[in-house]
């Protein structure tokens, strides 16, 4: 069951696990897979603390760090004037009016004072400040060995740090041109991103990108498949395509170990797989998440539509510490791809990946089956 890429990490299976909780993180790893942690919501300092805790609880194993920086934001290079206090002033009086309408609806009073002002991470949002501290971090801990973005192309200089100190660079792409400009730009590993997935995502499905990318990168590049999987089936499916392993996400928002709000959770369990949307109401750009009345409103042609990233992340984070306080049901939507519904029970993190690897195995050999002598 192993391909190039457990050769290169030195783990035993190619299932890729994101998450921002470092107990999954840590459970992947511990398990033979190869947990990444985004760091997005963590100031250094706080990242600081979550690598040390994942070191002392990974059985001396690999993991891995995803670090958010877009090519594109509002404020990108500004340094101060990228600032929070001056971004959120450029949030129009007319989406900030919209919001508080939306709030009214849904009966989500005002934060309390002592809430009030706290600034909240977003896409997009102190890249400058904190991603070269995220970057030192994870090259600083020896147990990091691959570093991964998301939004474009790392940084030229990043690349050149993560290979001197020995780790892999991997890139997260939607379409076959974003591939083959990451390989030029030095990036060893490819997690080809289809449409099913959570987040930020293209409009090309798994099943049409994993093909056209295997082919455009060639055999010595390392591509990933990442939307719609969380089954041996699909880890399989992935492999057949071209990949070297499963890169996923949204199936570890519901194991045991995970860290989701338990009004989140019930919605997540409760999703069928037509219950997503692609939708810039999270984040400013595309990302794939649960519809609820937040995306309906700001996806209705009659509303203020959305703004760019990172003002949409900061008017969606103020008003979503609102409406989880009081757990208001229909504005809780979260970022989750289709395979949410098949995420119908909370297991642990081993069994999760236990019958993942036996359904693997037995599709495999039901696979060698159909062929006759
Ligand atoms: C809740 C959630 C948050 C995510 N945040 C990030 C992120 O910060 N950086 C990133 O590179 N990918 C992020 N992703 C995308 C995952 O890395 C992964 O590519 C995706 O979830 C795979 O598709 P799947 O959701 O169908 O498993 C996130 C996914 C989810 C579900």
């Amino acid at each position: 069951m192993r391909t190039p890429i457990c050769e290169q990490l030195g783990i035993d299976i190619p299932l890729f696990a994101f998450s921002h909780c470092r107990d999954v993180v840590a459970a992947v790893t511990r398990a033979g897979g190869f947990g990444v942690l985004g760091a997005l919501a963590f100031s250094p300092e706080r990242l600081e603390i979550e690598l040390d805790w994942i070191d002392a609880h990974c059985d001396g194993k690999p993991y891995g760090v995803d670090i958010v920086m877009p090519a594109t934001y509002v404020g990108k290079g500004e340094g101060d004037l990228a600032s929070f206090s001056n971004l959120h002033d450029m949030i129009p009086q007319s989406h900030t009016d919209f919001v508080e309408e939306l709030m009214r609806k849904y009966d989500v009073p005002p934060l309390p004072t002592e809430l009030e002002g706290e600034q909240v991470p977003a896409a997009g949002l102190n890249v400058d400040a904190f991603a070269p501290g995220h970057v030192e971090l994870s090259i600083a801990h020896p147990n990091v060995k691959m570093l991964v973005n998301a939004l474009g192309p790392p940084p030229p200089d990043v690349i050149a740090k993560a290979h001197e100190a020995g780790l892999l660079v991997g890139a997260l792409v939607g379409a076959r041109q974003h591939a083959e400009r990451q390989v030029a730009l030095g990036v060893d590993v490819i997690i080809a991103q289809g449409t099913e997935a959570g987040v930020h995502c293209g409009e090309v499905s798994t099943m049409v990108l994993i093909p056209e990318v295997v082919d455009a990168v060639g055999p010595d590049v390392c591509v990933l498949a990442a939307g719609g999987i969380a089954t041996g089936r699909q880890m399989t499916a992935a492999l057949a395509l071209g990949a070297q392993g499963a890169w996923t996400g949204s199936m570890w928002l519901t194991v045991a170990e995970a860290d989701t709000n338990p009004v989140i959770l019930e919605n997540l369990l409760a999703a069928n797989s037509r219950d997503t949307v692609r939708s810039r109401s999270y984040t400013g750009k595309p990302a794939r998440q649960l519809r609820s009345a937040w995306t309906e409103a700001f996806d209705d042609p009659n509303g203020p539509g959305t703004l760019p990233m990172p003002l949409q992340g900061i008017l969606h984070n103020e008003a979503s510490r609102r409406f989880s306080r009081v757990g208001a049901k229909p504005l809780m939507g979260f970022p989750v791809g289709q395979i949410v519904g098949r995420l119908n029970e909370v297991r642990s993190t081993k069994d999760v990946m236990f019958e993942m690897v036996e359904e693997w195995i037995a599709t495999t050999e039901r696979l060698n089956g159909l062929i006759s002598e």
